[in-house]
């Protein structure tokens, strides 16, 4: 009785530290044609936190990140093998929507891509798609709430209907993190975000990511260490197609238990 009594004090104590998990994958191996990209890729990826893949180019952490939207099955050559699943529901079973598998789970890329069309329109392109929005009044409220939850109202306010091509690079990612944000995803998937971004623009997206999380599991390619150590809370590491280490981003860049992580992070290659 005393034991179950402390267990539940501990509990307690660390209930802001509880993860759920979103997403998981199990041995995922991916190929393009013959050549092996992904090598028995397994990582479970919380809601609470924001989780980092590092690693060299060509490791693979974009072929896993596409991976967890079925980003992939627009690859002809790509064949994912393994289990990917979004709150416990395999992704890759017959007859899943991908259309609203991609909404649940949403991207942004590394270049900024808004579609040529107004800043509103850009918005309400997802929630229109969807049919998240009955009236025009609701689907202005999406649009503000989505511009808000970016950090881009102030700036876009006054300019709804000028081109989202208009606007500077780091406006323009932030436009497609809104346009994410609008059909209200579970998942957001960044693929270095930032590497097109001066560094003001990048501090913005970081500190973004840092106000989305929680609300959103987040996953962010990054090849910026400095980076993955203030927006992460979890890291992994990848090279050769495999995934090497994953733990505590304080652990990973402090004391990593893989030697090949070690070599990584203090910049013996890369
Ligand atoms: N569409 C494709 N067709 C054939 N091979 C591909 C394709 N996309 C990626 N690859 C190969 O798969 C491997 C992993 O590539 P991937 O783009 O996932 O690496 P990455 O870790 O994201 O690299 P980077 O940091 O340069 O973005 C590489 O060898 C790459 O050449
Ligand atoms: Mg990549």
């Amino acid at each position: 009785m005393a034991d179950l009594n402390a267990g539940s004090v501990v509990a307690a104590r660390n209930a802001a530290d509880v993860v759920t998990t979103k997403m998981t994958a199990r041995n995922v191996n991916v190929y393009y044609g013959a050549k092996q990209a992904l090598k028995d890729v397994s990582i479970d990826v919380s809601q609470e936190n924001v989780t980092a893949f590092i690693g060299p180019s060509g490791c693979g952490k974009s072929t896993f990140l596409r991976c967890m939207n079925r980003m992939n099955d627009t690859v002809a050559s790509a064949r994912v093998e393994g289990e990917i699943k979004l709150d416990g529901e395999d992704i890759y079973k017959g007859g899943m929507d991908v259309v609203q598998l991609r909404a649940r789970v949403g991207m942004v890329f590394q270049k900024p891509n808004p579609f040529p069309k107004s800043i509103y329109d850009n918005v309400a392109y997802g929630p229109r798609i969807h049919g998240l929005a009955a009236t025009k009044a609701d689907m202005d409220a999406i649009v503000e709430g989505s511009l808000r939850r970016a950090g881009l109202w102030d700036e876009a306010k006054d300019r709804l209907g000028e081109s989202g091509t208009a606007m500077s690079g780091g406006q323009q990612q932030r436009l497609c993190i809104a346009r994410a944000i609008a059909v209200d995803p579970e998942v957001i998937l960044m693929d270095e975000p930032c590497s097109a971004l001066d560094p003001i623009a990048t501090a913005k997206i970081e500190e973004l990511i840092d106000e989305l999380r929680g609300r959103y599991a987040i996953v962010i390619v990054t090849h910026n260490m400095q980076q993955a150590a203030r927006v992460s809370q979890k890291t992994a590491f990848f090279h050769l197609g495999t995934m090497v280490e994953y733990g505590d981003t304080s652990m990973i860049f402090t004391n990593p238990s893989e030697p090949r992580t070690k070599d990584y992070i203090t910049g013996r290659y890369g």
